[in-house]
Protein backbone atom coordinates (compact mmCIF):
# COMPACT_ATOMS: atom_id res chain seq x y z
CA UNK A 1 0.00 0.00 0.00
CA UNK A 2 1.27 3.49 -1.13
CA UNK A 3 1.14 5.56 1.73
CA UNK A 4 4.56 7.72 1.88
CA UNK A 5 5.67 9.22 -1.38
CA UNK A 6 9.50 10.55 -2.46
CA UNK A 7 9.99 12.94 -5.48
CA UNK A 8 13.37 13.43 -6.34
CA UNK A 9 13.45 16.63 -8.30
CA UNK A 10 11.22 20.16 -7.49
CA UNK A 11 11.59 21.69 -11.09
CA UNK A 12 8.68 22.17 -13.52
CA UNK A 13 7.42 18.45 -13.27
CA UNK A 14 8.86 17.73 -10.02
CA UNK A 15 6.72 20.24 -8.32
CA UNK A 16 3.15 19.43 -9.85
CA UNK A 17 3.61 15.55 -8.86
CA UNK A 18 4.47 17.21 -5.76
CA UNK A 19 1.48 19.23 -5.06
CA UNK A 20 -0.93 16.42 -6.42
CA UNK A 21 0.43 13.72 -4.68
CA UNK A 22 0.18 16.39 -1.48
CA UNK A 23 -3.51 17.74 -2.82
CA UNK A 24 -4.53 13.87 -2.61
CA UNK A 25 -3.78 13.71 0.84
CA UNK A 26 -0.08 11.73 0.38
CA UNK A 27 2.95 12.64 3.08
CA UNK A 28 5.33 13.67 0.17
CA UNK A 29 9.32 14.06 1.12
CA UNK A 30 10.89 17.06 -1.83
CA UNK A 31 14.22 16.31 -2.60
CA UNK A 32 16.21 18.47 -3.81
CA UNK A 33 20.17 18.78 -3.44
CA UNK A 34 19.68 22.81 -3.73
CA UNK A 35 17.82 25.26 -1.47
CA UNK A 36 17.59 27.41 -4.19
CA UNK A 37 15.64 24.88 -6.42
CA UNK A 38 13.77 23.49 -3.49
CA UNK A 39 12.67 27.10 -2.22
CA UNK A 40 11.66 28.00 -6.13
CA UNK A 41 9.61 24.86 -6.81
CA UNK A 42 7.76 24.75 -3.22
CA UNK A 43 7.22 28.62 -3.76
CA UNK A 44 5.63 27.81 -7.31
CA UNK A 45 3.05 24.96 -5.53
CA UNK A 46 1.83 28.15 -3.21
CA UNK A 47 1.11 30.58 -5.44
CA UNK A 48 -0.71 28.72 -7.71
CA UNK A 49 -2.66 27.47 -4.78
CA UNK A 50 -2.68 30.86 -4.00
CA UNK A 51 -4.35 31.61 -7.74
CA UNK A 52 -6.75 28.81 -6.77
CA UNK A 53 -7.89 30.91 -3.73
CA UNK A 54 -8.29 33.86 -5.35
CA UNK A 55 -10.82 32.27 -7.97
CA UNK A 56 -12.36 30.93 -5.06
CA UNK A 57 -11.43 27.01 -6.16
CA UNK A 58 -9.84 26.36 -2.78
CA UNK A 59 -9.51 27.80 0.69
CA UNK A 60 -6.82 28.78 2.52
CA UNK A 61 -7.36 25.66 4.78
CA UNK A 62 -6.73 23.82 1.81
CA UNK A 63 -3.77 25.24 1.01
CA UNK A 64 -2.20 24.97 4.40
CA UNK A 65 -3.44 21.56 4.57
CA UNK A 66 -1.68 20.48 1.18
CA UNK A 67 1.62 22.58 2.14
CA UNK A 68 1.63 20.75 5.64
CA UNK A 69 1.30 17.56 3.76
CA UNK A 70 4.91 18.26 1.87
CA UNK A 71 8.52 17.73 3.93
CA UNK A 72 11.73 19.48 2.53
CA UNK A 73 14.49 17.21 2.56
CA UNK A 74 18.06 17.48 1.09
CA UNK A 75 19.28 14.10 1.87
CA UNK A 76 18.14 11.03 -0.26
CA UNK A 77 18.67 9.08 2.53
CA UNK A 78 15.95 10.65 4.10
CA UNK A 79 13.55 8.98 1.70
CA UNK A 80 14.76 5.36 3.42
CA UNK A 81 11.21 4.75 4.19
CA UNK A 82 8.92 5.85 1.38
CA UNK A 83 6.84 3.55 -0.10
CA UNK A 84 7.15 5.42 -4.02
CA UNK A 85 9.97 7.41 -5.06
CA UNK A 86 9.48 9.17 -7.83
CA UNK A 87 12.68 10.67 -9.44
CA UNK A 88 11.67 13.94 -11.61
CA UNK A 89 15.33 15.26 -12.44
CA UNK A 90 16.55 17.11 -15.72
CA UNK A 91 16.97 14.25 -19.20
CA UNK A 92 20.31 13.17 -17.93
CA UNK A 93 21.05 9.60 -18.56
CA UNK A 94 23.91 9.67 -16.22
CA UNK A 95 22.34 11.89 -13.37
CA UNK A 96 19.40 9.82 -13.21
CA UNK A 97 21.42 6.47 -13.00
CA UNK A 98 23.46 8.08 -9.98
CA UNK A 99 20.09 9.06 -8.22
CA UNK A 100 18.51 5.26 -8.28
CA UNK A 101 21.98 3.78 -7.26
CA UNK A 102 21.84 6.18 -4.16
CA UNK A 103 18.21 5.30 -3.95
CA UNK A 104 18.55 2.13 -4.29
CA UNK A 105 20.79 1.80 -1.70
CA UNK A 106 19.09 3.73 1.40
CA UNK A 107 15.16 2.78 0.56
CA UNK A 108 13.67 -0.20 2.01
CA UNK A 109 12.92 -3.10 0.17
CA UNK A 110 9.30 -2.79 -0.41
CA UNK A 111 10.24 0.65 -2.26
CA UNK A 112 8.77 0.98 -6.04
CA UNK A 113 11.17 3.55 -7.63
CA UNK A 114 9.69 5.53 -10.83
CA UNK A 115 11.03 7.73 -13.13
CA UNK A 116 9.11 10.42 -14.94
CA UNK A 117 11.16 10.70 -17.73
CA UNK A 118 9.61 11.13 -20.39
CA UNK A 119 12.59 9.46 -23.41
CA UNK A 120 15.07 7.51 -21.20
CA UNK A 121 14.48 3.74 -21.62
CA UNK A 122 12.79 2.43 -18.02
CA UNK A 123 15.00 -0.70 -18.85
CA UNK A 124 17.71 1.09 -18.89
CA UNK A 125 17.57 3.25 -15.61
CA UNK A 126 16.20 0.26 -13.50
CA UNK A 127 19.53 -1.62 -14.61
CA UNK A 128 21.90 0.00 -11.98
CA UNK A 129 19.41 -0.97 -9.47
CA UNK A 130 18.80 -4.55 -7.66
CA UNK A 131 15.15 -4.06 -7.62
CA UNK A 132 13.99 -4.17 -11.38
CA UNK A 133 11.22 -5.82 -10.62
CA UNK A 134 9.87 -2.30 -8.19
CA UNK A 135 11.30 -0.24 -11.22
CA UNK A 136 8.72 1.24 -13.59
CA UNK A 137 8.06 4.50 -15.54
CA UNK A 138 5.37 6.95 -14.37
CA UNK A 139 5.16 9.47 -17.06
CA UNK A 140 2.95 13.15 -16.23
CA UNK A 141 2.13 15.50 -18.18
CA UNK A 142 2.93 19.20 -17.92
CA UNK A 143 0.92 21.13 -16.47
CA UNK A 144 0.41 18.24 -13.66
CA UNK A 145 -2.32 19.38 -11.71
CA UNK A 146 -4.15 20.39 -15.41
CA UNK A 147 -2.99 16.92 -17.22
CA UNK A 148 -5.44 14.21 -16.90
CA UNK A 149 -2.85 11.69 -18.11
CA UNK A 150 -0.05 9.21 -16.94
CA UNK A 151 1.36 6.80 -18.92
CA UNK A 152 2.54 3.47 -16.76
CA UNK A 153 5.75 2.08 -18.40
CA UNK A 154 6.41 -1.68 -17.54
CA UNK A 155 10.01 -2.32 -18.52
CA UNK A 156 11.09 -5.99 -18.97
CA UNK A 157 11.70 -6.72 -15.59
CA UNK A 158 8.64 -5.11 -13.85
CA UNK A 159 5.99 -6.78 -11.81
CA UNK A 160 2.27 -7.25 -12.23
CA UNK A 161 2.45 -6.02 -8.26
CA UNK A 162 4.64 -3.04 -9.22
CA UNK A 163 2.47 -1.95 -11.98
CA UNK A 164 -1.59 -2.05 -10.35
CA UNK A 165 0.33 -0.60 -7.17
CA UNK A 166 1.67 2.78 -9.33
CA UNK A 167 -1.95 2.01 -11.20
CA UNK A 168 -3.80 2.72 -8.64
CA UNK A 169 -1.26 5.56 -6.86
CA UNK A 170 -1.61 7.67 -10.12
CA UNK A 171 -5.38 6.80 -9.99
CA UNK A 172 -5.82 8.22 -6.57
CA UNK A 173 -3.95 11.62 -7.75
CA UNK A 174 -7.52 11.83 -10.24
CA UNK A 175 -5.71 10.90 -13.11
CA UNK A 176 -6.06 8.38 -16.16
CA UNK A 177 -3.48 5.85 -16.39
CA UNK A 178 -2.55 3.99 -19.74
CA UNK A 179 -0.54 1.48 -19.82
CA UNK A 180 3.09 1.60 -22.34
CA UNK A 181 5.64 -0.94 -23.52
CA UNK A 182 9.34 0.56 -22.50
CA UNK A 183 10.16 2.10 -25.91
CA UNK A 184 11.00 5.70 -26.52
CA UNK A 185 7.98 7.95 -26.25
CA UNK A 186 5.88 5.67 -24.97
CA UNK A 187 2.34 6.79 -26.45
CA UNK A 188 2.24 10.12 -26.30
CA UNK A 189 5.53 11.74 -27.41
CA UNK A 190 6.29 9.32 -30.18
CA UNK A 191 3.15 10.62 -31.92
CA UNK A 192 3.02 14.34 -30.64
CA UNK A 193 7.08 14.66 -31.32
CA UNK A 194 6.80 13.92 -35.15
CA UNK A 195 3.71 16.37 -35.43
CA UNK A 196 5.59 19.45 -33.89
CA UNK A 197 8.74 18.56 -35.98
CA UNK A 198 6.27 18.60 -39.23
CA UNK A 199 4.94 22.25 -37.74
CA UNK A 200 8.29 23.11 -37.56
CA UNK A 201 9.35 22.39 -40.64
CA UNK A 202 6.28 23.94 -42.68
CA UNK A 203 7.04 26.85 -40.87
CA UNK A 204 10.53 26.54 -41.82
CA UNK A 205 9.39 25.79 -45.60
CA UNK A 206 7.10 29.05 -45.49
CA UNK A 207 3.70 27.41 -45.43
CA UNK A 208 2.25 30.09 -43.15
CA UNK A 209 3.00 32.31 -40.72
CA UNK A 210 3.59 30.71 -37.02
CA UNK A 211 0.32 32.69 -36.23
CA UNK A 212 -1.68 31.11 -38.80
CA UNK A 213 -0.20 27.80 -38.22
CA UNK A 214 -1.52 28.20 -34.78
CA UNK A 215 -4.85 29.10 -35.42
CA UNK A 216 -5.42 26.28 -38.05
CA UNK A 217 -4.68 23.41 -35.73
CA UNK A 218 -6.13 25.63 -32.54
CA UNK A 219 -10.12 26.43 -33.96
CA UNK A 220 -9.43 23.74 -37.26
CA UNK A 221 -8.86 20.90 -34.70
CA UNK A 222 -9.46 22.04 -31.29
CA UNK A 223 -6.60 21.33 -29.76
CA UNK A 224 -5.93 24.21 -26.79
CA UNK A 225 -2.54 24.94 -28.11
CA UNK A 226 -1.08 25.19 -31.53
CA UNK A 227 1.95 23.03 -32.41
CA UNK A 228 4.33 26.19 -32.03
CA UNK A 229 3.01 27.69 -28.79
CA UNK A 230 3.12 23.54 -27.73
CA UNK A 231 7.09 23.32 -28.99
CA UNK A 232 7.72 26.74 -26.80
CA UNK A 233 5.52 25.50 -23.95
CA UNK A 234 7.20 22.07 -23.76
CA UNK A 235 10.81 24.01 -24.49
CA UNK A 236 12.33 23.83 -27.33
CA UNK A 237 15.56 22.27 -26.24
CA UNK A 238 13.68 19.71 -24.53
CA UNK A 239 12.36 19.04 -27.85
CA UNK A 240 14.84 18.56 -29.61
CA UNK A 241 16.51 16.32 -27.39
CA UNK A 242 13.38 14.16 -27.61
CA UNK A 243 13.64 14.29 -31.59
CA UNK A 244 17.42 13.39 -31.53
CA UNK A 245 16.69 10.82 -28.99
CA UNK A 246 14.11 8.99 -31.20
CA UNK A 247 16.37 9.40 -34.26
CA UNK A 248 19.21 7.40 -32.65
CA UNK A 249 16.74 4.81 -31.64
CA UNK A 250 15.00 4.37 -35.06
CA UNK A 251 16.89 6.05 -37.80
CA UNK A 252 13.60 6.97 -39.27
CA UNK A 253 13.53 10.55 -41.07
CA UNK A 254 10.18 11.04 -39.76
CA UNK A 255 12.02 11.59 -36.31
CA UNK A 256 14.80 14.18 -37.76
CA UNK A 257 15.21 18.04 -36.04
CA UNK A 258 14.82 20.44 -38.85
CA UNK A 259 17.54 22.60 -38.74
CA UNK A 260 15.55 25.48 -37.73
CA UNK A 261 15.01 24.03 -34.22
CA UNK A 262 18.67 22.84 -33.73
CA UNK A 263 19.51 26.57 -34.85
CA UNK A 264 17.32 28.21 -32.27
CA UNK A 265 18.19 25.83 -29.57
CA UNK A 266 21.71 26.79 -30.48
CA UNK A 267 21.09 30.70 -30.50
CA UNK A 268 19.05 30.34 -27.11
CA UNK A 269 15.50 30.46 -28.33
CA UNK A 270 14.21 27.60 -26.08
CA UNK A 271 10.58 29.01 -26.09
CA UNK A 272 8.63 30.25 -22.99
CA UNK A 273 10.99 30.00 -20.12
CA UNK A 274 13.44 31.62 -22.16
CA UNK A 275 11.02 34.53 -23.32
CA UNK A 276 11.60 33.82 -26.79
CA UNK A 277 10.89 30.81 -28.96
CA UNK A 278 8.56 30.75 -31.83
CA UNK A 279 6.45 33.72 -30.54
CA UNK A 280 8.01 36.64 -28.05
CA UNK A 281 7.16 36.31 -24.56
CA UNK A 282 9.21 38.61 -23.18
CA UNK A 283 6.68 41.16 -22.69
CA UNK A 284 4.67 39.02 -20.45
N1 LIG B 1 0.26 24.81 -13.43
C1 LIG B 1 -0.92 24.54 -12.83
N2 LIG B 1 -2.11 24.91 -13.35
C2 LIG B 1 -2.11 25.61 -14.50
C3 LIG B 1 -0.92 25.94 -15.17
C4 LIG B 1 0.30 25.51 -14.59
N3 LIG B 1 1.47 25.75 -15.17
N4 LIG B 1 -1.23 26.64 -16.29
C5 LIG B 1 -2.57 26.73 -16.32
N5 LIG B 1 -3.10 26.10 -15.25
C6 LIG B 1 -4.51 25.96 -14.91
C7 LIG B 1 -5.13 27.30 -14.59
O1 LIG B 1 -4.96 27.62 -13.22
C8 LIG B 1 -6.59 27.05 -14.93
O2 LIG B 1 -7.20 26.34 -13.87
P1 LIG B 1 -8.75 26.54 -13.53
O3 LIG B 1 -9.51 26.13 -14.77
O4 LIG B 1 -8.99 25.62 -12.37
O5 LIG B 1 -8.92 27.99 -13.20
C9 LIG B 1 -6.52 26.10 -16.14
O6 LIG B 1 -5.21 25.48 -16.07
C10 LIG B 1 -6.66 26.82 -17.45
O7 LIG B 1 -5.65 27.82 -17.48
P2 LIG B 1 -5.75 29.20 -18.25
O8 LIG B 1 -7.20 29.61 -18.33
O9 LIG B 1 -4.79 30.16 -17.66
O10 LIG B 1 -5.17 28.91 -19.68
P3 LIG B 1 -5.64 27.92 -20.81
O11 LIG B 1 -7.13 27.71 -20.80
O12 LIG B 1 -5.01 28.48 -22.02
O13 LIG B 1 -4.94 26.53 -20.43
C11 LIG B 1 -3.23 24.95 -20.56
C12 LIG B 1 -3.59 26.40 -20.25
C13 LIG B 1 -3.90 24.03 -19.53
C14 LIG B 1 -1.73 24.85 -20.42
C15 LIG B 1 -3.73 24.59 -22.00
O14 LIG B 1 -3.29 25.55 -22.91
C16 LIG B 1 -3.30 23.23 -22.46
O15 LIG B 1 -3.89 22.22 -22.11
N6 LIG B 1 -2.23 23.19 -23.31
C17 LIG B 1 -1.68 21.94 -23.82
C18 LIG B 1 -0.75 21.37 -22.78
C19 LIG B 1 -0.15 20.08 -23.24
O16 LIG B 1 -0.35 19.59 -24.33
N7 LIG B 1 0.66 19.49 -22.35
C20 LIG B 1 1.38 18.29 -22.64
C21 LIG B 1 2.75 18.67 -23.08
S1 LIG B 1 3.69 17.26 -23.55
C22 LIG B 1 4.37 16.76 -22.10
O17 LIG B 1 4.20 17.30 -21.04
C23 LIG B 1 5.23 15.56 -22.21
C24 LIG B 1 6.68 15.90 -22.03
O18 LIG B 1 7.35 14.68 -21.84
C25 LIG B 1 7.28 16.62 -23.20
Amino acid sequence: MIKKIGVVGCGQMGSGIIQVAAGAGYQVLANEASEVFLDKGLAGIAKRLDKAIEKGKATAEEKAKIMGNIVRTNELEELADCDLVIEAIVEDINAKKEIFQALDKVCKAETILASNTSSIPIGDLGSVTKRRDRFVGLHFFNPVPVMKLVEVVRALDTSENTIQSVKQFAESLGKTTVAAKDTPGFIVNVLLIPYLLDAIRQYERGLASALDIDNAMKLGCGHPMGPLTLTDFIGLDTTLFIADIFFNEFKDDHYAAPPLLRRMVAAGYMGMKSGRGFFDYSKK
